[in-house]
């Protein structure tokens, strides 16, 4: 594109204000943050569980260092699988109960990554209308169709499915919707995909580490059995504090990404220092229940307060608790005045959502107390 297009782009973006920035921040203890010198409570990060400062992850991140270096120096079968990537995998597949798990640099790769590798040029997509933009572009960027069925909805799934032929779909969703903070039933779209003899696809960063035992995922505390997954996709960066993603499968369908995967093989792996200080995160993550109970006190405090205070509040048990705006010049405002008093809360816009669907994404952690969140609502209140 001539430069001329692209700063014409620009200004468009910054006409419609969804020009975005980039803001330096320093994370501090208990779910704050600071910014140009300020302190603010941090609403807006994803680290459900704080296990991003956890002294005891930071500790083997810094063994991890010193242990294995600062980088992998190679992609996974050239040399850069090393002991540290080895641990995480099996601890994964020990926690998760699949037979194989495969790492990539991030959820954005490993969700491509499974799209297009796991996908057959003549089977159909099906793929929920509120998919993750990695999902999609996956999706887009095969040779294969995709049809997308409406969010959450069973019967607009089962009316798509049913119109292919029998073996000829895969359907991909998500444990938990990054910017609606809801779930499909899983148990229920299961059962369609085992009719249709459709493979599931299944997109769980935000329900790693929050959802079910010991943190397994939104899928086993729906009661799914991980042989009812094609593959799962998870990633190190949202509760476990770090960055880096697996999808984990059987172990054809893991031996088959790792031969044809090209994120896979044609990309350095991930840290191994990295790699064990996540590995440190799974191993608190696994035994520190009370982040979790904490959690869910606060979603749950959260949740009645906005009540009380009659905020419209979107449907959602999770750590993201949405609050429509849907005016977007509204939504920028509300942010800055949320600033002005203390609290982080960046506006999410189009096209993260759909047009007038720009929202305030309210995250949720452990590391929050009720007092954080008493004032943030009472703040919400007064300024909504
Ligand atoms: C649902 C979902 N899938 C995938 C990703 C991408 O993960 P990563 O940030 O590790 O690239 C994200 C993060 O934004 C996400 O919210």
């Amino acid at each position: 594109m001539q430069l001329a297009r692209l700063r014409q782009a620009l200004t468009d973006r910054a006409d419609q204000q969804l020009l975005r920035h980039t803001v330096c921040i320093e994370p501090l203890a208990e779910g704050r943050l600071r910014a140009d010198g300020k302190e603010y409570l941090n609403f807006s990060g994803n680290d459900y569980l704080g296990l991003a400062a956890e002294p005891d992850v930071l500790k083997a991140s810094e063994e991890g260092l010193r242990r294995f270096g600062l980088g992998s120096t190679g992609s996974p079968l050239v040399t850069g699988y090393h002991y540290a990537h080895q641990a995480l995998t099996e601890a994964l597949c020990d926690w998760l109960g699949f037979d194989q798990v495969l790492l990539f640099s991030s959820g954005f790769a490993a969700n491509h990554a499974m799209i297009q590798t796991l996908a057959d040029a003549d089977d159909t997509l099906l793929l929920d209308k509120l998919s993750h933009a990695s999902l999609i572009d996956g999706a887009q960027q095969r040779s294969g169709s995709f049809k997308r069925f409406l969010h959450n909805d069973l019967v607009s799934l089962q009316s798509i499915i049913e119109q292919l032929p029998v073996g000829k779909s895969m359907v991909v969703t998500e444990g938990v919707f990054s910017m609606d903070g809801d779930s499909p039933d899983l148990v229920a779209v299961s059962r369609l995909c085992q009719q249709a003899q459709a493979p599931l696809l299944l997109d769980d960063a935000h329900g790693l580490g929050v959802c079910g035992e010991r943190g397994r995922g939104s899928w086993q505390q729906q009661g799914l059995e991980p042989k009812q997954l094609h593959a799962l996709m998870a990633n190190f960066g949202k509760a476990l504090g770090g960055s880096g993603a697996f999808i984990a499968g059987s172990n054809t369908v893991i031996d088959y990404l790792r031969q044809f995967a090209r994120h896979y093989i044609y990309s350095t792996a991930l840290s191994p220092a990295l790699c064990w200080g996540v590995l440190a995160a799974i191993r608190c993550c696994q035994a520190d229940h009370w982040r979790r109970d904490k959690l869910q006190h606060n979603i749950a405090s959260f949740r009645q307060w906005a009540s009380e205070a009659e905020l419209p509040v979107m449907t959602s048990a999770t750590a993201i608790q949405p609050l429509l705006i849907g005016d977007t010049v509204k939504t920028v405002q509300l942010s800055q005045q949320l600033k002005s008093r203390g609290i982080w809360l960046t506006p999410i816009r189009p096209p993260t959502v759909p047009h007038g669907k720009a929202r305030l994404r309210i995250a949720l952690s452990s590391s929050h107390q009720p007092e954080d969140i008493l004032f943030l609502v009472q703040s919400l209140k007064e300024l909504y």
